[in-house]
């Protein structure tokens, strides 16, 4: 995955959730790192097991949702980068820095656009 596909997908917002999702990352390995993160302790996440949390938002519909955090454009590009340093957008916030890379943020927002 390269950074100009990136951004590129991030300039064609009309293009459909699922196919921004297929193009950034493995959305099958995204939903296996959402289970071994445990981000369902804090979300409920549709398609994962036992992700019920209440501490942060529901992550319903995140592929047609218009902000991340309430601040950020949901784009995939922002995704990664909100995935990767919550902390570094919203400073305080209880979403903890995970220590996901790169790649894996990518497959993990895969997943995420795809819930419609
Ligand atoms: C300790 C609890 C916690 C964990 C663990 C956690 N999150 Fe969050 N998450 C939050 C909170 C709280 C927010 C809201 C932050 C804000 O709006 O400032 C949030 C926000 C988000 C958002 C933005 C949602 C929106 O509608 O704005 C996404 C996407 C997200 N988290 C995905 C994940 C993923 C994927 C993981 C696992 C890699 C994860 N989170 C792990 C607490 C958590």
């Amino acid at each position: 995955m390269s950074v100009g596909v990136v951004v590129t997908l991030a300039a064609c917002q009309d293009s459909g959730a699922k196919n921004r999702a297929a193009a950034i990352g493995d959305a099958d390995v995204g939903a296996t790192l959402i289970g071994r993160y445990g981000c369902g302790s804090c979300h409920e996440i549709p398609g994962i097991e036992n992700a019920r949390g209440l501490v942060g938002p529901p992550l319903d519909h995140m592929g047609r949702r218009i902000y991340l955090a309430g601040m950020l454009p949901n784009t995939p590009a922002n995704m990664v980068q909100w995935l990767r340093d919550p902390q570094a957008i919203v400073p305080g916030n209880a979403m903890p820095d995970m220590g996901l890379s790169r790649r894996e943020a990518a497959d993990i927002a895969a997943y995420l656009f795809k819930l419609d």
